[in-house]
């Protein structure tokens, strides 16, 4: 999602387009920068590609094809030129084919895709909708054989359903959806696991394969870890509090050291309607999340999604879902321990003494990041005995100091202000209202924390902080330093000594995103990047065995960057530090997530999300897109089909590892 103004509100589920939810009075610091930012956003289709042209600084002038860096840049890879249209692009020499579609069949059973005639019963058995995080775990630790596990985050029914959209005076109309419709789209959330090997040089789905699954927001899970059974947890379903079913906007997660799948579950607001009494006890905990937002219909036809009639069954979204994937029939575990926020994901480093560190990112303006550090260690040995280590531990939230130094706070029952004169009564009021816990400590407000990701290479940690246009001069502070923040930030951690466990450590800025050459922006790409190689909106990222650092984008479009999103390759060590070189770059409408490498470096997964959503403001199309008037029928281009969001393998050809 990005900044621009949504024309379907139901398909605009970020937090980029909900208000801000933290009003805590914790202070801003220090340095106040001048508001003056000049965005570019009047300026539509080829006029803002020329005009980039024409303002594009001496330092960027470099021809794609010298975007190898003087100064020693770990990549090598010719650059895809940056720009717009109904297709994906890669880097020459590379391959980029599409391994799964939406509506492809996973199961023998599975009904062959028919768009015009979906029904939640074939949605169940195909691949789902919008992909967001990729992981890849190995069978038989092979680099060629192995179980993809994807994230299904949210449903664009504008693209997905014929007949739904009416113009009417030229203005635009959803019409409600029906019942199968909200059924489908039920059934198109939650995750796939599935079971892919290469084939002389190509990768293919195993259709059927032993371990293939749907996860959906109907399957059966686990409240696990400290709110398990509390009486905030239980509703006329289950009087446990322990089972909830299905998981809903898993954006990215993760896989474990021990080969389990991470589902985060993110703007979990949007799913519920119905209104609470402004007295009942969860109405200040709801509106710390935006709860209930009821842009989806749900509430409609289930009554767990409409709070005045289930008003506990929000408490039981919003958390880290683990999965066992070698066990088709395991039952997921909402793990309460990592705390209930719009979790972006999940990505985890053993520490030195072998517990694990689980980042976390809360995606939404002002809030925070996070780390979990389990209590037991890692059993390299035994699987079965990792099992549980994400139900204990302690969370921590982090707080960035304005001399580059950092304290990562623990979110601890008893410990500081979470007490029960503050209506914390056990840990599981701290889990449960895990923002307002962190908002008493003092943590500090944030620009988006999206993904993050430890680097045990250099042992460091990258933070992808995608944009808040809402933080003004007066809320500036070292670590979010730009007013009307466009464009997002990466921030490196380093934890003391190399511990990634540590409760401390030091920060700096790693890279200022946005246009370098226009001043007002104050882009801090190196010299050597090229028009093609600035982004704006970081979001997702990955860093691959050689422990370089990848970063794809969720926001740029023609009248934001003159661009679409995509995957680009950013240099951190060295004198190549902050140059960056374009790799890959979707269709129009679309946002790039879930960049992940095998371990020997050779595959690329890419997630294309919520492809021809948009192109209005590109020359190309100009005007609204929906499912009978697309930007792009990407990838099938076949006037049967709709748009569909899939996952890309990207390989070289001929072999080898990417980029070197
Ligand atoms: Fe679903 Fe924070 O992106
Ligand atoms: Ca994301
Ligand atoms: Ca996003």
């Amino acid at each position: 999602m990005n900044d621009q103004t949504p024309i379907f509100k139901t398909s605009q589920l970020e937090a980029a387009d909900a208000e801000p939810r933290n009003m805590s009075a914790n202070p801003t610091m220090g340095e106040l920068i001048s508001a003056r930012f000049s965005r570019r956003g009047f300026l539509k289709g080829s006029l803002a590609v020329s005009a980039i042209a024409a303002t594009v600084s001496p330092l960027a002038i470099l021809t794609a094809g010298d975007a190898k860096a003087a100064g020693n840049s770990a990549f090598s890879f010719t650059e895809v030129e940056a720009g717009i249209d109904e297709t994906h692009h890669v880097a020459e020499g590379y391959d980029a084919d599409v391994l799964l579609r939406w509506g492809d069949g996973l199961f023998a059973d599975a009904p062959e895709f028919d768009p015009a005639n979906q029904s939640a019963a074939a949605q169940a058995r195909q691949f789902g909708y919008n992909n967001d995080y990729v992981g890849y775990i190995p069978l038989d630790g092979s680099d060629e054989h192995g179980l993809l596990v994807v994230n299904h985050e949210y449903t664009n029914p504008h693209l997905m359903f014929p007949g739904l959209v009416t113009l009417a005076e030229g203005e635009i109309t959803m019409n409600p959806l029906s019942k199968e419709q909200v059924d489908i789209e039920l059934m198109a959330h939650g995750g796939t696991i599935v079971e892919i090997r290469k084939v002389d040089g190509k990768w293919q789905v195993v259709k059927d394969g032993q371990y293939n699954r749907r996860i959906t927001a109907e399957t059966e899970m686990l409240l696990t870890g400290p709110a398990a059974g509390h009486d905030r947890l239980k509703t006329n379903a289950d009087a446990t509090g322990t089972k909830v079913f299905g998981t809903i906007n898993n954006c990215a997660g993760g896989v474990t050291p021990w080969g389990t799948y991470i589902m985060a579950e993110e703007n979990i607001h949007g799913y519920f309607g119905g209104e609470l009494p402004a007295d009942h006890p969860e109405a200040a905990n709801y509106d710390r999340l935006g709860l209930p937002e009821g842009s989806y219909e749900w509430a409609n036809f289930y009554d767990r999604f409409d709070v005045s009639k289930e008003p506990n069954e929000p408490n039981r979204f919003g958390y880290i879902v683990e999965v066992d994937p070698m066990d088709p029939n395991s039952v997921p575990k909402k793990r309460t321990a990592l705390g209930r926020f719009k979790h972006e994901g999940a990505e985890s480093i053993v520490s030195k003494d072998g517990r694990v560190v689980f980042y976390l990112g809360d995606d939404e303006r002002f809030d925070y990041v996070y780390k979990f550090v389990t209590a037991g260690t890692y059993n390299p040995d035994d699987r079965a005995a990792n099992m549980d280590l994400l139900d204990e531990g302690t969370l921590y939230v982090a707080k960035f100091a304005e001399d580059g130094s950092m304290e990562w706070m623990p979110l601890v029952h008893g410990q500081g202000p979470l007490t029960e004169e503050n209506g914390f009564a056990s840990q599981a009021d701290v889990v449960i209202e895990t923002r307002r816990a962190a908002d008493l400590l003092g943590a500090t407000k944030m620009d988006r924390p999206e993904d993050i990701e430890p680097n045990g290479s250099n042992g460091k940690v990258y933070v992808m902080l995608t944009n808040n246009t809402r933080r003004e001069a007066d809320q500036v502070d070292a670590a979010n330093p730009t007013a009307k923040n466009a464009f997002g930030h990466i921030i490196e951690i380093a934890e003391t000594g190399g511990d990634f466990a540590a409760e401390t450590g030091t920060w700096e800025i790693l890279l200022k995103c946005g246009d370098p050459s226009i001043a007002e922006v104050g882009a801090t790409f190196s010299t050597d990047t090229t028009a093609n190689g600035w982004f704006g909106m970081p979001d997702n990222c990955a860093v691959d065995s050689d422990g370089r650092l990848w970063v794809s984008t969720d926001g740029n479009s023609p009248s934001a960057t003159g661009r679409t999103d995509g995957l680009w390759a950013v240099d951190t060590e060295g004198d190549a530090r902050a140059t960056s070189k374009l790799f890959f770059r979707v269709p129009v409408g679309a946002e790039m997530c879930g960049p992940v490498f095998t371990d020997d470096g050779e595959t690329l997964f890419l997630a294309v999300q919520h492809p021809g959503d948009g192109g209005d403001d590109w020359e190309g199309f100009g005007r609204p897109s929906y499912y009978e008037d697309l930007s792009t029928r990407w990838p099938d281009f076949d006037d049967a089909m709709p748009v569909r969001p899939s996952v890309v393998v990207v390989t070289k050809q001929g072999g080898g590892k990417i980029a070197v």
